[in-house]
């Protein structure tokens, strides 16, 4: 038994004969602990604040979110970056953006992010909806204006009916950005941690049980906590040895460029850890792509600590059981350029 050779509740009653009520009788006890530090899921797509959501602006969210149009390019829209056919992130080490250039930081999932308390790795953006305006205009993500983006909405006529249904006002940047948030809420994942956490017994295997007793049991749920196991909370990357530069590369300074304070330096949001094992490459710089190696680079700069590969393999499966199934999408059809519609720049930068 010794992959039970874990310090923590389980111990002793798995050490007795595994007969399946013992096994239950554990897990509860293993459920009870982790349900002091996370919780499952909702069970409806979660309400955002002063935006309350109707079927029709969702799908219009929908539509803006794959919408390229909303780039000066014609290229870009929520989804190159954010693919929900591959975990709702792009799986490069930092993303491509207008003009093919390279931006700064690894992409995160979009998948649950409306349970994050804030966005962004550093946190900067309070929700969904102030999020959404920020890549629209990066000049290394989408490039464009919020007058040209309003241009390009009213020049279509389906879009300016769709935003008078969802919205009192009608066509605007910040209803936009609305109608994004309300789909990116319907963004839900639930996975088999989240029917353990909800009282099935067979939902996880031994090994995932036993990375998730080591995972509160060495301390990473002290951050990696809540509904998005992360997603909350600001330290330090390197709380006790410092990574190097290969790992966190010494021009992001993380928070400390949002709050101007020598102490957020190299502070970055607890990420949240749902879809982790198919949102590779890790950190916010995207340096590493193998998910036992991010653990063990956690383990140490985080906690002072050097796990076993057998601890490493049970945390890893841990985290594989946060693996969800995102609900079934279906292409929207985008409505019609007209005559009106400002014209892609389709610009490409020279190489630097
Ligand atoms: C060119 C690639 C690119 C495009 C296009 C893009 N994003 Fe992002 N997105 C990123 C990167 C990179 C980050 C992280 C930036 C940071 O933390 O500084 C990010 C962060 C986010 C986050 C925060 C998630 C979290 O866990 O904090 C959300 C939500 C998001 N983007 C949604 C969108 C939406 C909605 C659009 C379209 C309006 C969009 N993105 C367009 C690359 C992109
Ligand atoms: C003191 C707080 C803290 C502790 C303890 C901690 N983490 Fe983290 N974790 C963070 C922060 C902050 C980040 C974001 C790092 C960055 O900027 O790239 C992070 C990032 C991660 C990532 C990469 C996420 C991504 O999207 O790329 C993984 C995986 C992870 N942690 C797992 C763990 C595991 C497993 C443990 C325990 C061995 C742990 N963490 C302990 C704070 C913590």
């Amino acid at each position: 038994m010794t992959r039970y050779a874990v310090p923590f509740l389980l111990t002793t009653a798995l050490a007795l004969p595994a007969v399946t009520p013992t096994l239950a009788m554990a897990q509860g006890d293993l459920r009870e602990a982790a349900l002091e530090a996370f919780n499952p899921l909702p069970s409806t797509i979660p309400a955002v604040a002063d935006n309350p959501s109707t079927e029709e602006k969702v799908e219009l969210g929908k539509m803006l979110y794959y919408d390229p149009r909303l780039s000066a390019s014609g290229v870009f829209s929520c989804y190159s970056c954010h693919n929900l056919a591959t975990g709702g992130d792009d799986n490069l080490e930092t993303s491509i953006g207008h003009g093919w250039q390279k931006g700064p930081r690894n992409a995160p999932t979009v998948l649950n992010s409306v349970l994050n308390e804030a966005q962004f790795w550093d946190g900067r953006a309070a929700d969904l909806a102030a999020q959404a305006k920020g890549p629209i205009q990066a000049g290394v993500e989408m490039a464009n204006t919020p007058d040209n983006v309003v241009a390009t909405l009213n020049s279509m006529p389906d879009y300016v009916e769709r935003f008078n249904t969802s919205f009192e006002e009608g066509v605007s940047f910040d209803n936009m950005a609305k109608a994004i948030e309300v789909f990116e809420a319907t963004l839900l994942t639930p996975a088999p941690f989240d029917a353990w956490l909800n009282g099935d017994n067979s939902a996880m295997t031994e090994t995932q049980l036993a990375g998730l007793g080591l995972f509160m049991d060495k301390g990473c749920a002290s951050c990696h906590s809540g509904v998005n196991v992360g997603g909350h909370g600001y330290y330090p990357f390197g709380l006790i040895e410092k990574p190097g530069g290969d790992v966190l590369p010494e021009g992001d300074k993380g928070r400390f460029a949002v709050t101007a304070t020598a102490d957020d330096e190299y502070v970055f949001r607890a990420s949240p850890l749902r879809n982790i094992s198919i949102t590779a490459p890790y950190f916010h710089s995207g340096k590493v792509w193998d998910l036992n190696v991010a653990v063990q680079i956690m383990a140490e700069s985080q906690l002072g600590e050097s796990l076993t590969d057998t601890e490493v393999t049970q945390i890893v499966a841990f985290l594989d059981s946060l693996t969800g199934t995102l609900p079934t999408q279906t292409v929207p059809v985008l409505p019609e350029e007209t005559k009106s519609t400002p014209r892609p720049t389709a610009e490409v930068l020279p190489v630097q």
